[in-house]
């Protein structure tokens, strides 16, 4: 029985959820022309450096630099993001009562904002637009009637759609959440979307006590790193499946540094070693498909009675296939996940957001929760980073840093 086809339903969304998301993003516009505009005075920040790959090993994160020069990477049409997407200068509006001026600081390349550059993504900008829909920035100068917000403060976004791949910005307040200044840069530019669907998924569907299993795939994942993190402090056990590759041994090491508690590749899924993993805990009452396809069927067949399946993702671009037996047989429940559809649901509960990003902030700061392992790169070098970003098997987050 097919459940669910992943492409067929972003497909219906596009249309349903344009205006909304237009509606989100007004204040990010910028016409493509330069304007100066005053400079802020601001501390530096030490160096909020993270775990990283790459060249830019101990890159120092000032915010001194000026944001006169605003650029950002502007996509006129859709299509292959390394062809529409240019680099552009900006000029940013006056800063109204009720705005910010943000410099931004590092801003992940998700698979979401790839399918958003390429008309594929369940929500769509109005065009030109600026890519991106994550990442931190640095307030620097507040209109006078904000309340919330203070010159130096770190601030993500709220709501996806508002085009974080740009030196600088104008945004209101209300679109605009703090994050405390104390926890690594890369781990500030990478929580609004991959951590909080993970805690999400690990709270919001079944009611996991320690030592309960939870199984996924795509487990070297963004969103899979945070869930085998917290996950671990949380005292369950992971089974954790990821792609065959060479260096599978290197990534099994790395996984299980985080905390994973058992890393097998897809087709183990399928192998009788599974009744020796299941020795060891207990069959997993919550499975987590950012694939969808086989993946998901298999991730299925270990699931307990009654247990359930979140889909998040559809990296395979395959659609869910249950068996039947594991209906009637099982009871097994079928779910999905949007956490920009939970954030907007919780959109007039502050304290919901902020409970999350507080959580997820006291495991940084614990070291029970970091980045995923990064690649920077400048704005400038934005195609070194897309491709990085659309290559298999590259197990690292590619970031921009402004
Ligand atoms: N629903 C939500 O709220 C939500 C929130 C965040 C993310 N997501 C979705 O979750 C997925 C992962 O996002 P992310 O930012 O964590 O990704 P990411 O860090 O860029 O990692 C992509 C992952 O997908 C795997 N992958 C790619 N193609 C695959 C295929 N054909 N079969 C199996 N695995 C494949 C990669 O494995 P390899 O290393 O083997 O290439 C890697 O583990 C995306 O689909 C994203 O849109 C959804």
């Amino acid at each position: 029985m097919k459940v669910a086809n992943v492409s067929c339903f972003a497909f219906k969304f596009i249309r349903l959820h344009k205006r909304e998301l237009c509606r989100a993003r007004t204040v990010g516009q910028c016409s493509a022309t330069t304007t100066q505009f005053q400079q802020d005075s601001l501390p530096v920040h030490p160096s909020p450096f993270n775990r990283c790959l790459g060249h830019k090993l101990h890159r120092r994160y000032s915010t001194e630099s000026s944001v006169k020069d605003c650029r950002g990477l502007i996509y006129k049409k859709h299509g292959d993001p390394s062809q529409v997407l240019q680099l552009e200068p900006l000029e940013l509006p006056h800063v109204g009562a009720k705005s910010v001026l943000v410099k931004m600081l590092a801003a992940p390349i998700n698979p979401s904002d790839i399918n958003m550059i390429q008309g594929t993504y369940a929500i769509l900008p109005d065009l030109p637009a600026i890519g991106g829909n994550e990442g931190v920035g640095q307030v620097t100068e507040v209109g006078s009637q904000v309340t919330k917000l203070k010159v130096g403060d770190w601030v993500i976004s709220r709501d996806a759609g508002l085009g974080t791949w740009r030196s600088a910005a104008v945004w209101k307040e209300e679109d605009l959440v703090t994050l405390p200044s104390d926890i690594p840069l890369l781990a500030a530019a990478t929580l609004g979307v991959n951590p909080c669907t993970a805690i999400r998924m690990l709270s919001d569907f079944e009611a996991l006590k320690p030592g309960d299993s939870v199984i996924q795939n795509a487990a070297n994942s963004g969103v899979g790193q945070a869930v085998i993190q917290i996950a671990a402090a949380r005292g369950l056990h992971t089974i954790n499946v990821v792609r065959d590759r060479p260096n599978l041994q290197q990534l099994t090491d790395r996984l299980k540094a985080m905390g994973a508690t058992h890393v097998i590749k897809e087709e183990t899924l399928r192998r009788p070693e599974m009744k020796e993993l299941f020795k060891m805990c207990p069959r997993p009452r919550l499975a987590l498909n950012g694939v969808g396809g086989k993946s998901a069927t298999e991730l299925l067949r270990h699931l307990q009675n009654g247990g359930t399946m979140v889909t998040y993702g559809g990296m395979a671009k395959q659609p869910v296939t249950v068996p039947v037996s594991a209906l009637i047989f099982k009871d097994v429940k079928i779910r999905g996940f949007w956490v920009t559809q939970w954030k907007r649901n919780y959109s007039q509960d502050e304290g919901a957001m902020r409970a999350m990003l507080d959580e997820l902030c006291s495991l940084i700061r614990a070291g029970k929760l970091s980045a995923p392992a990064c690649a920077e790169h400048s704005l400038q070098d934005f195609h070194k980073a897309l491709d990085a970003a659309m290559q298999p098997y590259t197990s690292a987050k590619q970031v921009l840093v402004m």
